[in-house]
């Protein structure tokens, strides 16, 4: 277990994009927001002289995950989830699993509150709840887990729950996985578990700033007493209430079916290309470790693909990459501009000197 700040946590992929590249960096869903839901949201600006009113939207939340409107907070995308649960919460001991999106332990350290982490060795970051010390009082996980794609078991993450802790749960992934049977959303009988969610990545809103969080709705009030009054916008609160509909969570489970297939190929794809593929992936994104991954990354970017470096997040280092899944034609831009490399190399593998 660590407990040093001694990586950039505010490292994001969309920091290893620019114009000419072609984006493996980013984990939202090309091609979005689809046009029907930017008609939505461009209708309500019809409405933007009124306060916004976050009921509708938070009853359409509370429907599609079969919870109480009193258990769910609507906020400014995860990333506010994360800093409420933070500027609230006082733990005596905060243990963050990685390697995950460091946004929770930035939060966090930023509050103030000293952070231990867990480290999921590979190849597999298989969760282990005993590895997390049985007196911490706040956890933090992702499932599906950014960077690794891997999926906790439902029941390994509601293991890690007990009284007088906070389990937070990031599933800002969940919606890439058809019918999402390890989410907990649904469980208002996990006690002090704290669910996020995302709009981000499956609907492509990073720039509306759209998320949600469901837990005892005890919790949501103290949460929501220090939330910033009408931090959540009117089209915000729109695109909400838009993918709570059953036509949205079909268009996501339709769409989480086809990832799963461009995954694999993926997955095939680099595995020929000499990369170690995590196993298990179930999110829309590889981690592959590859021989001098460091320099292979450089290579592929002097050649005009952005791919996400691993060595920001926690438990991982310069060999390891991750590469978003795109549709198959887009994909095998990327295999293509593995094998000129590994051509190039004087020693023919897959990550030249
Ligand atoms: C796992 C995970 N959770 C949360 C977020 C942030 O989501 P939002 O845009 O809703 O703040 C990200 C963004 O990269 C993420 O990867």
């Amino acid at each position: 277990m660590r407990d040093e700040g001694d990586v950039d946590l505010r490292h994001h992929g969309d920091a290893e994009v620019g114009p000419g590249l072609l984006d493996f960096a980013v984990n939202v869903r090309a091609g979005t927001p689809p046009a029907w839901l930017a008609e939505r949201v461009a209708a309500s600006l019809a409405g933007l002289a009124a306060y916004p009113d976050p009921r509708p939207a938070r009853a359409a939340v509370a429907r599609r995950h079969g919870r109480d409107p009193g258990g769910v907070l609507l906020t400014a995308g995860a990333a506010e989830a994360f800093v409420l649960l933070a500027r609230v919460l006082r733990p005596r001991r905060a243990v963050v699993v990685h390697p995950q999106f460091t946004e929770p332990e930035a939060a966090l350290r930023a509050a103030g509150h000293p952070v231990e982490r867990v480290l999921l060795a590979p190849p597999r970051f298989a969760l282990d709840p005993a590895a997390v010390p049985a007196d911490a009082d706040l956890v933090m996980v992702g499932n599906p887990t950014n960077p690794t794609s891997v999926l906790h078991p439902a029941a390994a993450l509601a293991a890690l729950a007990r009284p007088g802790r906070v389990l937070v749960v990031d599933e800002a992934f969940a919606d890439c996985v058809p019918g999402e049977p390890e989410s907990l959303a649904g469980r208002a009988d996990v006690p002090g578990l704290v669910v996020v969610r995302s709009l981000t990545k499956t609907w492509g809103l990073a720039g509306l700033r759209a998320g949600y969080l469901l837990a005892d709705p005890d919790l949501v009030a103290r949460l929501a007493a220090a939330q910033p009054l009408w931090s959540v916008s009117t089209p915000a609160l729109a695109a909400t209430e838009a993918c709570c509909e059953p036509r949205a969570l079909a268009e996501a489970d339709a769409w989480a079916r086809r990832l799963a297939a461009d995954r694999a190929a993926l997955a095939r794809d680099l595995t020929a290309a000499g990369l170690h593929v995590t196993p298990g992936a179930a999110a829309s994104f590889l981690l592959v470790r590859a021989e001098a991954g460091e320099r292979l990354r450089h290579r592929l970017r002097e050649r005009g693909v952005a791919v996400r470096r691993g060595d920001t997040f926690p438990g991982l280092g310069p060999d390891w990459l991750r590469v978003a899944v795109r549709d198959r034609r887009t994909a095998l831009r990327l295999t293509r501009t593995l094998a000129e490399l590994r051509l190039g190399s004087p020693r023919g593998d897959a990550a030249p000197r």
